[in-house]
C-alpha cells in the first residue's frame, strides 16, 4: 500500500522525506532515528563516533538503505563542512539538531570551569548556527523547509545553578529566534523545543519519558510546523514557552528617564 503524506509517497522508497539528525547514537537521538524510520522517512544520521554506535549500526543494517550513517563532531566545524560537501544537492526536509554537550559541570560562583563553558557554547549554541549555514541550501531545496533544534526548558527557567548548560541553551534559543527571522523570506521554518524529562545518559537514565516516546512527541510537533510556528519554543505537548526574555516595553531601548535633565546633579 502506498501512503501519501504532504505530497510524498511513503513506504516504497520513492521521494521519501529526508531528515538530517545529529547525535543519533543514543538517548533521544536514537529515539528520533527509530520514529522517523518507522514513519518511512529517509534518515541521515550523524554521530561523532561511529565505531561506538553499535545500536545505530544494527538499526542501519535492519533498515537497508533507509538509514545512512555519517561521522560529524559538532566541536569540529571542518567535519560539518565536509558533510555539507558530501550532501550537496540533496534536499533535506528537516534539519534536526538534537546533539548537545549534556555533561556540563555544575559549578558555583568561584569555581566556574571556563573551558567547559566554551565547549558548551561551541557545541550547544554555535554549532546549531553552523549546521543551519552549512545545510541551508539543502533545506531550502526541500518541500518542508524545517530546521528544529532540541533545547531545554532550563534555558528559560530562573532557579540558580547549572549556569554552563543553562546559558548554552538560552543562547541556542536566541540563535533559533534570529534564524527564524533571518530565514523567513526563504520560506524556512526554524523552531526549537523542550523534549521533556527523558531517560538518557544525560540524566543517569532517570526521567518521565522514554527516549523514543519523547522523540515521537517532538516529531508530531515538527510534522505540524507551519510558518506561524517559526521562532517558537515548544513543550512536548505542543504548547509554547517564552523563547527568550520578552521585553514588555518596546520604548525602553534608548528611552530617557521622565523629567528634565539636571545639569547640576550630573556635573
Ligand atoms: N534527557 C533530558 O531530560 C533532556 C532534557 C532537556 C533537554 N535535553 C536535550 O535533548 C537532547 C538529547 O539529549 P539526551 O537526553 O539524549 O542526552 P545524551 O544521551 O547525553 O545525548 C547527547 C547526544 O549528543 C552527542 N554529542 C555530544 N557532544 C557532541 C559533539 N561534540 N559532537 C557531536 N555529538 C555530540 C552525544 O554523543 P556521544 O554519545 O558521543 O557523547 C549524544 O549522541 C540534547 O540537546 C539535550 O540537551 C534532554
Amino acid at each position: 500500500m502506498t501512503l501519501y503524506w504532504f505530497g510524498y509517497e511513503q513506504g516504497n522508497g520513492v521521494d521519501m522525506p529526508t531528515v538530517l539528525l545529529t547525535g543519533a547514537n543514543g538517548g533521544i537521538g536514537l529515539g528520533f532515528a527509530e520514529v522517523y524510520l518507522h514513519a518511512g522517512w529517509q534518515v541521515l544520521a550523524t554521530v561523532r563516533n561511529l565505531d561506538a554506535a553499535e545500536e545505530l549500526r544494527a538499526l542501519a543494517t535492519a533498515n537497508d538503505q533507509q538509514l545512512e550513517l555519517f561521522s560529524m563532531a559538532l566541536d569540529d566545524f571542518a567535519s560539518i563542512e565536509a558533510l555539507g560537501k558530501q550532501l550537496r544537492g540533496r534536499p533535506i526536509d528537516v534539519l534536526l539538531g538534537n546533539a548537545a554537550k549534556t555533561d556540563c559541570p555544575k559549578t558555583g560562583v568561584g569555581d566556574t570551569d571556563y573551558e567547559a563553558w566554551s565547549e558548551a557554547f561551541l557545541v550547544n549554541s554555535m554549532a546549531p548556527m553552523k549546521l543551519a549555514e552549512t545545510f541551508l541550501d539543502n533545506v531550502a531545496a526541500s518541500q518542508r523547509k524545517i530546521m528544529y533544534f532540541v533545547s531545554s526548558r532550563i534555558g528559560a527557567k530562573p532557579p540558580a545553578g547549572i549556569i554552563i548548560y543553562r546559558s548554552s541553551k538560552s543562547a541556542l534559543n536566541q540563535v533559533v529566534m534570529q534564524l527564524s527571522l533571518m530565514l523567513a523570506d526563504q520560506g524556512i521554518i526554524v523552531a526549537c523545543g523542550h523534549p521533556g524529562f527523558v531517560k538518557s545518559k544525560a540524566n543517569g537514565y532517570k526521567g518521565v519519558f522514554e527516549a523514543r516516546e519523547s522523540a515521537g512527541y517532538l516529531k508530531d510537533i515538527i510534522d505540524n510546523l507551519t510558518p506561524a510556528g517559526s521562532g517558537k519554543f515548544f513543550d512536548p505537548d505542543g504548547s509554547t514557552l517564552p523563547i527568550v526574555t520578552q521585553q514588555t516595553n518596546p520604548a525602553a531601548f534608548g528611552a530617557k528617564p521622565v523629567g528634565a535633565w539636571d545639569e547640576e546633579k550630573h556635573q
